[in-house]
């Protein structure tokens, strides 16, 4: 368990680094990521490298006894390289070619780019490659960002095609495929075929489908490319990339396959401000950040790492770019970074050393201030780096009990037909997370295409295309099976199956929806279970079925239904219902559950159990009596961890 920093020694006087790289080592931190955005430095003009600096940079932190991560500077082509090859920018969904001038103006499928790309990765393998100093590299920089995964422009709509082409063989698989005889969208030839933007109303929600998938593969293979190339030059090395927080375009377990470790950035306060739900959750949970935001990506990106799994840039203050940007609460630093090691991350790293007083991100704290004086954030990183010391290394996260099926496809799915505002599957995800969370569940998250076997709860929230492998890997596991509204309501073209929602699950769940609809806030379906009242949201499924309710509508029609082991929801729980759910199957597949004071959260790692308290207000740490606590006090203060051994 390590601490990192992002540094950017090209943004300060050189006489500083030395200095830098000193307090560095002296503050607890043992890695040092740099370059990611550095090209125009390394190449001024084109052909033309200056390594002179980077090569002191590397030195310097080198002698301090740092190791370092160097990135692939990909995500910020130069100015005299988009002069040169405008087609290697971007272009929106409106048609328009992004502009040079801040960063990601790029096309994933630009081969003039990829060839680019190339020629610097190449530059920089055999220059760094083999020094000692360089322990890991990161591929880019956030892919997608700025909303960068999907590009309409000429290079992405010829690789589209030829994607199809070898998807479909024939244009009239593509036509069947596709729904084309609705609306006269009938297509000769693949050549005919563009990117699904510009349209009248609603493009095809099978062509955004594929044109979705094609954009992920075209992640995948850009990234790969990197890869290989640093394998060769830079054997030994972690190659690594880091992902984002509740983004969804590409899908990450790909991309995770070809890397060595997942690591993704991690801004608690920024994401609750940006996507955490109500505004009471939002003042509530102000400068702690939502108790399960952090954790839900701490064990998604832990599954598409296949264990492996960093935070390259942790929020150490106020950052510039959410809609507010409140300070976090004193405390609140450390805690996060507790957090992930307890979520069985090998290395936090801070985003970033010092403030910058200049460009975009001026208003982005760092772990010192723009003065060069350490910061709130660099005090509870020093205080982290101490408490190391006493805690000692812990081993990797052990296998939960619980698995949580979470699809990318899914997301796309319902990002491109939600049918009622608000639906989207990575939302069903988080929310379904958090009632195992605040019922002191560890969760691991699956693919639908991974490892199921010895789960004994598996909450799939919902999982639109549903093969009968997964079907059949879900019977395997033996384990109580949770599926959610939706499941099983698509074939992999994006079309209503044949026998109906949930599809291949009626083999075990003998179900069928009818009909669904969606409901505006204020309408929300209400359901009974156990003789009281629960609020469900935006959604309701018509089922046909024979079996017994567990819960119903108001209106008598059932609501969930279980068959053995076998479990479907017709509508989206609000969240006592949830815990509901979660408190029923969990009994049933013979697991306990804590009832956790409201704001905190229980986290296994090796045979320590963590405890953080995300509530505004003072908690009792959930220890057992006697026990000897290794981190904290008894009283859990608002963004205090406490941890103690367990059996
Ligand atoms: C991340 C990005 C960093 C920096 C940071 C600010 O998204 O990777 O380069 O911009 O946000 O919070």
């Amino acid at each position: 368990m390590r601490l990192g920093v992002c540094y950017y020694p090209e943004q300060w006087p050189q006489d500083m680094w030395a200095d830098d790289a000193a307090r560095m080592a002296e503050l607890g931190i043992s890695h040092v990521r740099i370059a990611e955005f550095a090209w125009a430095l390394m190449e001024p003009d084109p052909g033309r490298y200056d390594w002179a600096w980077l090569d002191l940079a590397i030195e310097t932190l080198a002698a301090a006894g740092l190791k370092i991560i160097l990135g692939t500077p990909t995500a910020t082509p130069p100015k005299w390289l988009v002069d040169a090859h405008p087609d290697i920018l971007s272009v929106g969904e409106d048609g328009r070619a992004r502009g040079f001038g801040s960063r990601r103006h790029y096309s994933f499928s630009s081969e003039t780019y990829r060839a680019e790309c190339a020629r610097i990765v190449t530059a920089m393998g055999e220059r760094y490659g083999h020094h000692p100093a360089v322990v890991a590299w990161q591929i880019d920089n956030e892919f997608g960002c700025h909303d960068t995964t999907l590009s309409y422009g000429a290079d992405a709509a010829a690789r589209f095609r030829r994607w199809l082409a070898t998807r479909y063989a024939s244009v009239e698989a593509l036509n069947r495929a596709w729904g084309t005889v609705f609306w006269s969208q009938i297509y000769r030839s693949f050549d005919e075929i563009q990117p699904p933007n510009l349209t009248v109303t609603e493009a095809n929600p099978s062509h955004c489908l594929d044109y979705n998938r094609f954009a992920s593969d075209e992640v995948v293979s850009f990234n790969r490319r990197q890869v290989d190339l640093l394998r060769c030059l830079s054997p030994g090395r972690d190659i690594v990339h880091n992902f984002m927080g509740f983004y969804t375009e590409f899908d990450h377990f790909a991309v995770g396959r070809d890397l060595d470790v997942a690591t993704w950035d991690s801004y608690p306060l920024g994401f609750l401000e940006m996507f955490g739900g109500s505004n009471a959750d939002k003042l509530r949970y102000l400068r702690q950040g939502h108790p399960d935001i952090s954790g839900f990506h701490h064990d998604l990106y832990r599954a598409c790492g296949r264990g492996r799994w960093w935070v390259m840039e942790q929020q150490p203050g106020p950052v510039n770019w959410a809609t507010y940007n409140p300070a976090p609460l004193p405390g609140m630093v450390r805690a996060w970074t507790w957090e992930a090691f307890a979520h069985g991350a090998e290395l936090v790293s801070y985003f970033r050393w010092r403030q910058a007083p200049f460009a975009q991100e001026q208003m982005h704290a760092g772990l010192n201030r723009p003065d060069n004086v350490l910061d709130q954030g660099g005090l509870e990183a020093l205080r982290v780096a101490q408490e190391l010391k006493t805690l000692g290394d812990l081993a990797p996260c052990r296998r939960s009990k619980v698995a949580l099926v979470f699809s990318y496809e899914a997301d796309w799915l319902t990002k491109i037909q939600p049918h009622g505002r608000g639906f989207r599957a990575l939302f069903l995800a988080f929310e379904t997370y958090s009632a195992l969370r605040r019922a002191g569940l560890d969760v691991d998250m699956v693919a639908p295409d991974g490892d199921m076997a010895g789960y004994r709860l598996i909450m799939v929230p919902t999982l639109l295309v549903l093969s009968d492998e997964v079907v059949a890997r879900l019977a395997g596991s033996g384990a109580v099976v949770v599926c959610g509204p939706r499941t099983g309501s698509r074939t992999p073209e994006g079309h209503i199956p044949a026998n109906l929602g949930p599809g291949p699950l009626q083999a075990h769940l003998a179900a069928k929806v009818v009909r669904v609809e969606s409901l505006r806030p204020g309408a929300d379906p209400k359901l009974v279970l156990d003789g009281q009242t629960y609020d469900a949201k935006l959604w309701r499924e018509d089922l046909e079925t024979c079996l017994p309710s567990r819960a119903i509508f108001e209106d008598g029609k059932p609501a969930w239904v279980a068959d053995g082991r076998w479990h479907y929801l017709a509508t989206w729980p609000g969240p006592e219902l949830m815990d509901q759910v979660v408190a029923h199957t969990a009994a049933q597949a013979g697991l306990a559950i804590t009832t956790l004071p409201e704001g905190v959260r229980i986290r296994d790692r090796d045979n320590i159990r963590f405890a953080i308290n995300f509530a505004p207000e003072a908690r009792p740490a959930p220890a057992p009596e006697g026990v000897q606590l290794l981190l904290g006090t008894r009283n859990l203060a608002p963004g205090d961890v406490v941890a103690w051994r367990i059996d």
